[in-house]
Order: structure tokens, then C-alpha cells, then sequence
């Protein structure tokens, strides 16, 4: 009885899908709740249809549900940076993101991608997290790049290879 009433509750997995155009406002309403400067939909609708972006989300109920998360980067020729990565508050802390990323760099890699920097808050733990086990390793520091009413933070440029 227990084992059934498990399986009832297991938490279905979501399913890594490419971005689609009309993922514009989901992604949007993520970025709202995740960023205190939040895109509008026009504006991912803009940053899907450059030539450049490559884009992932993760949908619920193994994608037939609603997205959960996102990651968007911008390719020019041989480089990569990611732009974005959010999960959904419920969603995090469930190895998603790490699933996520590990899709998107994949893919990146399969585009002739060979090396991939981002930017990271230095006080964000959880994405400090996710980039180092994903093989980040820091390249530069900008101070007080990140302006905030508790203080500026300084942003950490990270980098990978993915020719290796
Ligand atoms: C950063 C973020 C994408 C991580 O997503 P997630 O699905 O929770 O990440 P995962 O569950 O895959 O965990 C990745 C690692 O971070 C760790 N982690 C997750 N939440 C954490 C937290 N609050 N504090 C410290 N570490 C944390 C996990 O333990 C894991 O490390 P491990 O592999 O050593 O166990 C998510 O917290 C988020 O959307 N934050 C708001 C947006 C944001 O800051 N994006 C990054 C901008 S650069």
C-alpha cells in the first residue's frame, strides 16, 4: 500500500525540450519571478528568433505540462554565451537545471560550439553550484557589476571548453 501511494506521488520528470517561438511568455513569466529585472514577452519573442540563440526548456509531466525552466544562449561561430538560466521556485533544488544544462551544452557542442563563457553573481550559490559541476572554471571578475539596494556584487565570468 505504501509502495503504491509512493508511486502516486513520485515526482514525474520533466522532459528537456528545444525552445519553441510560442515558449516566448512562459519563459518571460520565469524570468519575472527570477530576475528583479524582468523581460517582457516581446523581448524573448525577439531573443528566440535571432539566428544566434539556441534554447532549452524543461516541461512538466515528461513535456506535456507546463515549462518549469529555461536556458538561452547566444552562439557566434566557434563561442557561446549562455544568457539565461531559471527554474520555476517549486522546481528547484531537483537536479533540473543540472539536466538542463547538461542538454544545452550538448547541443552547443554538437553546433561546432568550442567554448562557452556566462556571467554569475558571486553571492548566487546555486548557480555557482550548477556551473562548477558542470565543468565552469572562472576566467575574469567584474566589480560591482551588479547593482543592488543591499550592495553591488561583483559579477564572476566563467568559461568551459567543449572541444576537449
Ligand atoms: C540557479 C538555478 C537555475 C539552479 O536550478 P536547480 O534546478 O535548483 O539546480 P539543481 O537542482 O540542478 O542543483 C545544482 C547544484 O546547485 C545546488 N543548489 C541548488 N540550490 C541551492 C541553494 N539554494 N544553495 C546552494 N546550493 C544549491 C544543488 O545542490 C546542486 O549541487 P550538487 O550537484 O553539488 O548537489 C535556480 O536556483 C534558479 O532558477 N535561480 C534563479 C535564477 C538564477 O539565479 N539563475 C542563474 C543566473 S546566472
Amino acid at each position: 500500500m505504501i509502495g503504491k501511494l509512493a508511486r502516486l506521488f513520485k515526482r514525474a520528470e520533466p522532459a528537456i525540450l528545444d525552445a519553441k517561438p510560442g515558449d516566448a511568455s512562459a519563459l518571460a513569466a520565469l524570468h519575472r519571478i527570477s530576475f528583479r529585472h524582468g523581460w517582457s514577452e516581446t523581448e524573448f519573442e525577439r531573443l528566440l528568433a535571432d539566428r544566434g540563440a539556441i534554447a532549452h526548456v524543461a516541461r512538466a509531466s515528461g513535456g506535456r505540462g507546463p515549462v518549469l525552466g529555461f536556458v538561452l544562449s547566444h552562439r557566434v561561430d566557434f563561442e557561446a554565451e549562455i544568457l539565461l538560466v531559471a527554474l520555476a521556485p517549486s522546481e528547484r533544488g531537483h537536479g533540473t537545471a543540472t539536466k538542463l544544462l547538461a542538454k544545452h551544452l550538448a547541443r552547443l557542442a554538437a553546433a561546432g560550439v568550442r567554448r562557452v563563457f556566462l556571467e554569475v553573481d558571486e553571492g548566487n550559490r546555486a548557480a555557482r553550484k550548477l556551473y562548477a559541476r558542470a565543468g565552469f572554471e572562472e576566467v575574469g571578475r567584474r566589480a560591482g557589476y551588479y547593482r543592488k539596494p543591499e550592495g553591488n556584487a561583483a559579477a564572476l565570468v566563467l568559461g568551459r571548453d567543449l572541444s576537449a
